[in-house]
């Protein structure tokens, strides 16, 4: 059996910081309404010439860094966005240019929210046709650019970030072991959460204006539901197809969207809110990029420990969503 193994994280956000108190400015909204409704507190924002392969850039060289191992040597780019710099080349391609190599494979994956595990998985599997493979997972988002910056209801909830992962087979030993990923989705469900402008169902002429169809749109309290829903179902699945019970998870890390979301789940499956790993306060909701991000963050500050049995569920557009069970 084969080991799929984490061998180093990284993770970047750009400078710029928007707190609400910023946001009360620029929209008809309050510190006390996002922060209640959402746990958000303060999100990064992309500076000008700073894009989704360049934040990618920057978390990549900290996983590569942290793993010992050099771009040369990678054999893959996956990049989990649905913010490329643009429709063609994909982010991953423009990545692999930053950092100075050629001849790997590089692809995108879009599944929104749901971004990372789908990239990961998609590495999990080429690793299995080619186990010497050394893949770089990564993914970065630049929600900013994809926000209607007068809609309060939306333009309080997303960040920009970047987090990355090294991917590679190996020992028990070598580092973090993903014992198994599980992903879903639902078509007919699309239309809940959508970024429709720039796709082919929509024509535009040399002139146009953007509408609003070019922006992140959603129905929130859809999404709400069907997020708890369905992260806890594929939670309940992945831990019983790995012989697991809930009081197994040392750790749990969900896809950052909402607070009142990550409590709702963690209620789920009784875990102490001190194994609950946040930190959506500080980055809002980074789409793909929030699980590795977190993911990041708590190994490098001891949240994680050897041993700790974590579990990462995770929900967006599409609907997609998807769980990863990884053994420290
Ligand atoms: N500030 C002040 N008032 C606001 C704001 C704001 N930023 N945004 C909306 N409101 C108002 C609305 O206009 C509405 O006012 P009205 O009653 O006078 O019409 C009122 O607040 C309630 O609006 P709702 O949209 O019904 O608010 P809700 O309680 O559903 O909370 C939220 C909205 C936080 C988005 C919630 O639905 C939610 O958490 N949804 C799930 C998360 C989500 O959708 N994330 C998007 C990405 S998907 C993903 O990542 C999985």
């Amino acid at each position: 059996m084969m080991n799929f193994i984490l061998r180093g994280f990284g993770s970047y956000a750009p400078e710029r910081i928007l707190t609400n108190a910023d946001l009360e400015k620029i929209v008809d909204t309050t510190d006390e309404w996002i922060t209640t409704r959402t746990g958000i507190k303060e999100r990064h924002i992309a500076a000008d010439g700073e894009t989704t392969s360049s934040m990618a850039f920057e978390s990549s060289k900290k996983a590569l860094a942290d793993a010992g191992i050099e771009p040369a040597e990678l054999t893959h780019i996956i990049c989990g966005t649905f913010t490329p710099d643009s429709m063609i080349p994909s982010a991953a391609c423009r990545l692999q240019e930053k950092l100075g190599i050629k001849g790997q494979m590089c692809v995108d994956v879009q599944a929104a929210c749901s971004g990372f595990l789908y990239a990961l998985q998609s590495g999990r599997g080429y690793l299995c046709l080619e186990p010497e493979s050394k893949v770089l997972v990564v993914s970065s988002e630049t929600l900013s650019r994809r926000m209607n910056w007068e809609d309060r209801a939306t333009c309080v909830l997303f960040g920009d970030a970047s987090g990355a992962a090294v991917l590679t087979g190996g020992e028990i030993t070598d580092g973090p072991r993903v014992l198994d990923v599980m992903l879903a989705a639902d078509g007919s469900l699309g239309d809940l959460l959508t970024v429709n402008g720039g796709g082919s169902a929509y024509s535009y002429a040399l002139g146009d204006t953007v509408g609003p169809e070019y922006f992140v749109e959603f129905q929130g309290r859809e999404v709400f539901k069907h997020a708890v829903r369905n992260m806890t179902s594929i939670s309940e699945a992945i831990l019983k197809r790995n012989g697991f019970e809930k009081s197994d998870v040392d750790v749990l890390i969900t896809h950052q969207a909402n607070m009142r979301i990550i409590d709702a789940v963690g209620r789920r499956f009784n875990i102490p809110e001190e194994r609950v790993f946040v930190n959506i306060e500080k980055y809002g909701n980074t789409s793909a990029a929030s699980v590795p991000v977190a993911l990041d963050e708590a190994v490098k500050t001891g949240f994680i420990k050897k041993g700790d049995l974590v579990l990462t569920p995770t929900f967006g557009g599409g609907f997609t969503w998807g769980a990863a069970l990884i053994q420290f």
